[in-house]
């Protein structure tokens, strides 16, 4: 974080000039001096504006750390000092963030650091491209592709250690999100003659000299062949070890990197097995033999590396030989055979070799893209990284040269194009002020050699198809017609003689004046090599082996797919697909890494300003430094610029309504930046100064971290409301049920508190209820034991009076019985023995009569009438005695009981009695009734002075007064009145002032009527006619009803001396007014104690509802 908050530049530090642009003066001079200064100072990289510059150092330096990828990675291009990482990051950002395709092209003479280049880009992008185990295996399958194709394409070279022997052009691919997906790989022009022989001081490709030194014996044994070098003849002898590479080591590493990428052992194997081959073909050595027809043949001196060929690739060993003596040429459904001399042998056996080698190339670089192919159709990102072989100028340059300068030229006008040329015209274009740079443009020399009607390909191409014969002196012949004139073509034979006396131009040669130098190129194997071709048997016997590789490579010696067609030429096939690349890399972004090499004796520190001064010539970088220099430093068409950095400006963000010009006019304006660091274009701005741009940039860095900050803000916001809601919900959730659970809890509590309450006050008023019971019921018994203990008082007085009169009379009697015995025995002496037995008999019932009343006298119970207890009998026989006496003694008992009652008492005890008639059984009131004397005169009339009317109005002795309840007869509801009873009559009266209301004579009385019910309403019938009777009969309610009516009854009765009618029933009629209205009880609630509610329902109906 800290890191990118220091603000650093490329002006940091610096030693020379980062950046060619702002060299000061810029010459050719000070432009190589401050290459040099840089490079003695370790600083191989320099800017021209966005092309970075590498000088190739030859040693290892310590700016390709994890620590430097950290360093470059995000930071805006001139922040930092010059690097290829600031270039690779540039292009990975825009191709993630603004989604453009982008390529890499990297140039530079061989040596001068290409590969390494494009392995540092690549090492860089997957340093900081996405991570994940799946990224990470597609990373490493990518890097990995690059030991296995070096091991197979490059080879020691004058120039380079590591030459890449082949063009390469990689596309990786990305997703959305700049995390790669795999990759693609396109391979140019093996440079397969070097199978078969190398220039001195050079070697072949890698991989043969890897397989014999770290092949194992038993791996070297399965290929059959030796640890030594020297036994091969393919193998360049006088420099077959390089310094400074160990071979065996990197065997290990290239079969590890193979596995990486995902090849099986079976087909490492099948691929060794390949290479072996090859490396055997060389030993296959021909010997002439003379036939009698004259004609040379060849024959193979020693079969047995030929049969061990075989023995590889499964071959019948006759057809190989056979393929290497004869040649069938067909023509028109005709076969002819010939014989191969010696020359002809070792050249079938040399293009087998190549062919098989090249082919073998071709199917690594197929199978490697099989594995790293991105494995999802979605719409991918492409980075191309291009490496391919650099400006070759050797002492013999043949046609591999020829093709590769080419392709050299190629780039360049491609660079021309993208940078020189398009910018140049660009600003005049889009009307910026502007003076044309001079720069050389190769079109020219690239139309020479690929123009279709008289290019030098073309020409080739003509030259090999033509029939006759056909040598690579026709070919030059054909050149030095056809292209005499051109400018940059030189031949000493050609037409217009301008070189006939270069001697340094030899005969067989021609000279092309490349965009990098002159290149002198010897014609022999032009045909051949563009011919490129095999011998039909050949390919038939490699097509025929059971090696399933060897098989799969030639395709074409499948007689059922054979076709007399002719192959494409080398040459035509090249420019082809050169052409599709060129194609390709227009369509991307371009990015450019210049490679120059310091020196040709690959040591570090060695600087050759003349060998740099050439390189720097030819890659035309002055012009270059030029042309960023007038022009601007970055451009951008309006729309783009104003997406950009709209947010800069309150007036473009975050919509701007007019147009984008006016959009970028207004937030440059807005932002103070000073008018001649931008030109307004057609439909770009032009910015000079690449710091106006950062500025830009850090600027809009700022914003957008602003931008981060509300949306985070919002989105916190957002999140933490959410949350917030959601916690009070919760809350609110948790604290209902709890409080639903503590409340309940209360809820329950109380409850079972308060029938603990009520059960107590039930309890309480059960044992009050009980308390009182017990005490009524301790009164009566008290009663009875009073009555008891009297009783028993009075019966045991009675007794022993008794007692005392018995014993007196038994004395009279027994001194009677003496006295009679004595005079008997006297007198019946005579007879008393005739009568004994009768006597003795009747004596002795006499005795036991006696001796059972004694008993019995003893044993009686108490007086009680209520005793029930009597003694049991004794003897049988007096069984009906024994009865009867008891019978007597009761009725004795009771007559001894009411003996002592005075008349008053008797008097009540009779009311009791005929209370006890009227209702015992009849009138549930009754049984409170009977512990309750009967008091009659309850008010005292007499004594109360409140009464003295009344007690004036009655003349007759009160039998009874009490207060009652009248019941109103129209509404039910009661009044208390005084009921007054004498021996003629009854009175109502009011209980306030003794006011007498009625006054009824008894024998006006003709019924009563009451309910079964404890209840104490009672109706009084009068006589109909009666004057008594005019309002109708009487309801009247008392707790002392029995009471009332027993007294009422029997004052008729000795009144009338007749029985009123006493009705009890639960429903009766009485008469009010003239109205027959039923009384009916119901039960119901009980309201106001004992008293009945009466409720007059209507004219017929009385509701008295009793508890
Ligand atoms: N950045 C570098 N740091 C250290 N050594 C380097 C660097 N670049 C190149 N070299 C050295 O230079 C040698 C040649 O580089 P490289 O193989 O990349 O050249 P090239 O341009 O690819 O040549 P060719 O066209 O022959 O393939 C490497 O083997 C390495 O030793
Ligand atoms: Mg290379």
């Amino acid at each position: 974080m800290m890191k990118s908050e220091v603000k650093t530049s490329l002006l940091d530090n610096m030693i020379g000039v980062g950046d060619s642009v702002l060299l000061e003066p810029l010459t050719e001079d000070s432009f190589l001096e401050n290459l040099k200064n840089r490079f003695d100072h370790s600083e191989i990289y320099t800017y021209i504006g966005s092309v970075v510059i590498s000088v190739n150092p030859y040693r290892h330096l310590p700016v390709y750390t994890p620590e430097k990828v950290e360093e470059y990675r995000n930071r805006n291009f001139y922040e930092l000092g010059p690097h290829i990482y600031a270039l690779a990051d540039e292009a990975y950002r825009s191709l993630r963030d603004q989604d453009k395709d982008q390529c890499i092209l990297i140039t530079g003479e061989s040596g001068a650091g290409k590969t390494e280049a494009s392995k540092l880009v690549m090492s860089y992008v997957a340093a900081v491209c996405g991570k994940g185990a799946e990224v990470n295996q597609v990373k490493e399958q990518l890097l990995q592709s690059n030991p296995v194709l070096e091991a197979f394409g490059n080879a020691k070279t004058m120039r380079n250690d590591n030459s890449s022997r082949f063009g390469k052009y990689m596309d990786i691919e990305f997703d959305f999100k700049g995390d790669p997906l795999g990759g693609v790989i396109s391979n140019y022009l093996l440079e397969k003659s070097r199978v078969v022989k190398q220039p001195r001081g050079e070697r072949n490709f890698h991989v043969f000299y890897q397989l014999l030194s770290g092949g194992s014996e038993d791996l070297l044994k399965r290929l059959k062949l030796e640890r030594e070098f020297n036994q091969y003849n393919y193998l360049g002898l006088d420099s077959a070890k390089v310094n400074g590479v160990d071979d065996a080591a990197n065997f290990r590493t290239v079969k590890n990197a193979m596995q990486i990428v995902g090849f099986m052992d079976d087909e490492v194997e099948l691929v060794l097995e390949v290479v072996a081959a090859v490396l055997k073909l060389g030993n296959i050595e021909f010997k002439p033999e003379s036939r009698v027809n004259g004609l040379d043949e060849s024959r193979i001196q020693d079969k047995n590396e030929l049969k061990e060929i075989c023995e590889l690739l499964g071959q019948d060993q006759a057809v190989l030989e056979r393929a290497f003596s004869f040649r069938t040429v067909e023509a028109k459904q005709e076969k002819v055979s010939t014989t191969l001399n010696v020359a002809q042998a070792y050249y079938a056996r040399d293009a087998l070799a190549k062919n098989l080698y090249n082919r073998l190339f071709t199917w690594l670089v197929n199978r490697i893209n099989e594995s790293i192919k991105a494995q999802t159709k979605v719409r991918k990102k492409v980075m191309g990284v291009l490496d391919i072989y650099g400006f070759e100028i050797f002492e013999n340059n043949s046609f591999e040269q020829f093709i590769i300068n080419y392709c050299n030229e190629k780039l360049q006008q491609i660079f021309i194009e993208l940078t020189l040329k398009e910018e140049q015209e660009e600003y005049i274009k889009e009307g910026i002020e502007w003076t044309h740079i001079e720069y050389f443009n190769n079109a020219i020399i690239c139309e020479l050699i690929e123009n279709n009607t008289n290019g030098i390909l073309a020409m080739l191409d003509e030259e090999c198809l033509r029939p006759g014969t056909v040598t690579d002196e026709t070919f030059l012949e054909k050149l030095n017609q056809v292209c005499a004139v051109h400018e940059r073509f030189e031949s000493r034979m050609s037409k217009s003689s301008r070189f006939l006396n270069d001697t340094t131009l030899p005969h067989n040669c021609f000279r092309i004046q490349h965009y990098a130098g002159k290149v002198m190129y010897h014609v022999e194997g032009f045909v051949d090599k563009n011919n490129d071709l095999l011998y039909r048997d050949l390919s038939q016997a490699m097509w025929r082996t059971n090696h399933v590789l060897v098989k799969a490579l030639f395709p074409e010696g499948n007689p059922a797919k054979m076709s007399l067609k002719r192959p494409p030429t080398a040459g035509s096939q090249f420019k082809a697909s050169v052409a599709t690349l060129m194609k390709n890399l227009q369509t991307k972004n371009p990015n450019y890494i210049r490679c120059i090499k310091p020196n040709d004796q690959k040591t570090p520190h060695v600087f050759t300003e003349a060998l740099v001064c050439h390189q720097v010539r030819y890659l035309g970088l002055m012009e270059n430094v030029r042309v960023r220099r007038a022009g601007y430093a970055f451009k951008q068409p309006y729309e783009s610029c104003l997406e950009r950095y709209k947010m800069l400006c309150s007036q473009t963000w975050p919509h701007w309504r007019q147009g984008a010009r006016d959009g970028v006019q207004v937030l440059l304006t807005e932002l103070q930046i000073p008018p001649e660091e931008f030109s307004y274009g057609r439909s770009k701005i032009f910015i000079r100064n690449p710091r106006t741009l950062f500025e830009l940039e850090d600027l809009r860095k700022r914003r957008l971290e602003d931008l981060a900050t509300l949306i985070q803000k919002i989105y916190r916001g957002w999140k933490c409301r959410t949350h917030f809601l959601l916690m009070k919900k919760s809350q609110i959730t948790i604290s209902a049920w709890t409080k639903r659970h503590f409340q309940r809890k209360k809820y329950l509590h109380l409850k079972s508190v308060t029938l603990l309450i009520q059960s107590y006050i039930r309890g309480w008023k059960a044992r009050k209820l009980l308390r009182e019971l017990k005490h009524q019921k301790l009164c009566e018994e008290s009663a009875t034991t009073i009555a008891a203990y009297w009783r028993g008082f009075q019966a045991r007085r009675e007794l022993r009076r008794l007692k005392e009169e018995a014993r007196r009379k038994h004395a009279v009697a027994v001194i009677w019985a003496y006295w009679l015995g004595l005079k008997i025995r006297r007198e019946y002496r005579k007879f008393f023995r005739a009568n004994a037995g009768r006597k003795i008999y009747e004596f002795t019932i006499q005795r036991i009569i006696q001796k059972y009343f004694l008993e019995l006298k003893k044993k009686l119970p108490s007086m009680s009438p209520t005793e029930t207890a009597w003694p049991a009998r004794p003897y049988l026989f007096l069984d009906n005695t024994h009865t009867e006496l008891k019978r007597i003694f009761h009725l004795w008992r009771c007559k001894k009981y009411r003996d002592q009652f005075t008349a008053q008492k008797r008097a009540i005890f009779e009311e009791k009695l005929e209370a006890s008639e009227l209702f015992k059984d009849k009138k549930a009131l009754y049984a409170n009734s009977v512990c309750q004397p009967f008091q009659g005169d309850y008010l005292e009339i007499s004594k109360n002075p409140k009464y003295q009317k009344l007690t004036g109005a009655v003349e007759e002795k009160i039998l009874l007064a009490d207060v009652v309840n009248k019941i109103n007869r129209a509404n039910g509801k009661g009044a208390p009145r005084i009921f007054l009873l004498t021996q003629s009559k009854f009175i109502v009266a009011d209980q306030k002032s003794g006011q007498i209301k009625s006054n009824i004579p008894v024998m006006d009385i003709t019924s009563v009527s009451v309910s079964k019910q404890t209840d104490g309403l009672f109706a009084v019938h009068l006589k109909e006619g009666s004057t008594a009777a005019a309002k109708g009969d009487f309801l009247f309610t008392s707790d002392r009803l029995i009471e009332i009516i027993t007294k009422l009854y029997r004052t008729i009765f000795f009144k009338t001396n007749q029985k009123i009618n006493v009705e009890i029933n639960n429903e009766f009629l009485v008469q009010f007014n003239q109205d027959k209205v039923c009384v009916k009880f119901i039960q119901g609630a009980q309201k106001n104690g004992n008293l009945p509610a009466c409720k007059r329902k209507n004219n017929r109906l009385l509701e008295v509802t009793v508890p």
